[in-house]
């Protein structure tokens, strides 16, 4: 007999979404602490780097080969075999859909020989509950994920109940640094990289534009500002035969600064219609790998605090794509009676409102939720 999900849980977790192969256990005993007991991430950039963005065939192809290796380094970390766990979560969508098959088929072919209960989990909703997971913040509280493949605010009212408030319209922004570094002949990741470059140079140097700054609402566009990038610097090379390490360090800190600007001018409006809601102890968090940069961390715990919310940034282990919180959703999950079983069909999108009209753009990691 399998304990009910309202007793102690040790859950496997499995991601394959994107372009890192990932396997975590987890332990939550009700009114305690999760326990992160394993978090193992294999990366796979190496084999894209060459390509400029995430190749799916390469990403599937690349997952299949290393997820039964990653879910035996998880396990093998948390010192259990499979007869130690009480379930398993895997990341049924949205993403890839070559990897989220990998992924939901391995879940299932363990599920089948352990007789294990398995739920299928949204990777959106595994980012959006990170917070609950790090810091057992509670409902309702404002999420912005920013990473090279989503961008949207959420309203994360409870394990099931997410509200979009407003999202990219075309690129996201990491993918917009990882664009901007290309342009400018720096490495990938971009957004490191730009980084870096801005701490010498002067954002008010290029006037660069604030897309959908001036509409109301929380949606946002970051590809005209990646081509008005490109314009600023084909000007810089006709004048000067090149680019001066000058120039790119302004082009990069102008840049920068023009993205803070449209993520926070929307996280405060984000914050308004949150903050509407009146909650007890109001908190505004971030996730996804753009929220590694200082500057935007920075503008956004100020908006946060001039909203009179607390800022929350998970650890960036827990911020970028990881199979911790894909158990911890499923922790959540079952722990809503959400039946095992659900959600099991890999699918390449799946918005996490299913209220809010489809966003427009596609982005170069895959279809946007
Ligand atoms: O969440 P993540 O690891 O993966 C997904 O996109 O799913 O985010 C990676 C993105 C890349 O586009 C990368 O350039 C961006 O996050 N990024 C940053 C920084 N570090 C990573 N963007 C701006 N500043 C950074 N310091
Ligand atoms: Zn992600």
């Amino acid at each position: 007999m399998r304990p009910p999900f309202s007793a102690p849980l040790t859950v496997l977790g499995i991601e394959s979404s994107c372009d890192d192969t990932a396997a975590a256990v987890l332990r939550h005993a009700p009114g305690e602490a999760p326990e992160i007991l394993a978090s193992v991430v294999l990366g796979q950039q190496d084999l894209h780097a060459a390509f400029g963005g995430v190749v799916p065939e390469i990403a599937a192809r690349a997952h299949a080969e290393k997820l039964d290796h990653a879910v035996e380094a998880a396990l093998a970390q948390a010192g259990i075999g499979l007869d130690g766990l009480d379930a398993l979560a895997v990341t049924s969508g949205p993403g890839l859909i070559g990897g989220v098959l990998s992924g939901v088929m391995l879940a299932r072919g363990i599920a089948a020989a352990t007789g294990l209960p398995l739920i299928g989990v949204n990777h959106l909703a595994g980012h959006a509950l990170t917070p609950r997971l790090t810091d057992g913040v509670t409902f309702p509280y404002l999420m912005l994920l920013v990473s090279g493949g989503h961008c949207q605010f959420l309203l994360v009212r409870g394990a099931e109940h997410f509200t979009r408030l407003g999202g990219t319209i075309d690129d996201a922004p990491g993918e917009a640094f990882d664009k901007v570094a290309k342009l400018l002949g720096l490495p990938q990741p971009g957004g490191p990289a730009v980084e870096a470059e801005a701490h010498a140079g002067d954002p008010t140097r290029f006037a660069l534009p604030r897309p959908l700054a001036d509409r109301p609402g929380c949606d946002m566009s970051f590809s005209g500002l990646k081509t008005a990038v490109l314009r600023a610097r084909d000007q810089l090379v006709a004048l000067h035969g090149g680019l001066r390490r000058a120039d790119r360090a302004d082009l990069c800190a102008s840049f920068q600064m023009a993205v803070a600007d449209l993520l926070a001018i929307k996280s405060a409006r984000a914050l308004d219609i949150y903050l509407v809601q009146t909650p007890a102890a109001p908190v505004f968090a971030v996730a996804g790998g753009v929220a590694a940069n200082a500057t935007l961390r920075a503008r956004l715990e100020d908006v946060a605090r001039g909203a009179g919310a607390s800022f929350l940034a998970p650890p960036l282990a827990l911020c970028t794509d990881n199979a911790a919180m894909i158990a911890w959703a499923g922790i959540e999950r079952l722990r809503a009676g959400v039946p095992a079983g659900s959600d099991l069909v890999a699918r390449p999108r799946w918005p996490l409102d299913t209220q809010a009209a489809p966003l427009l753009g596609a982005g170069k990691k895959g279809a946007k939720a």
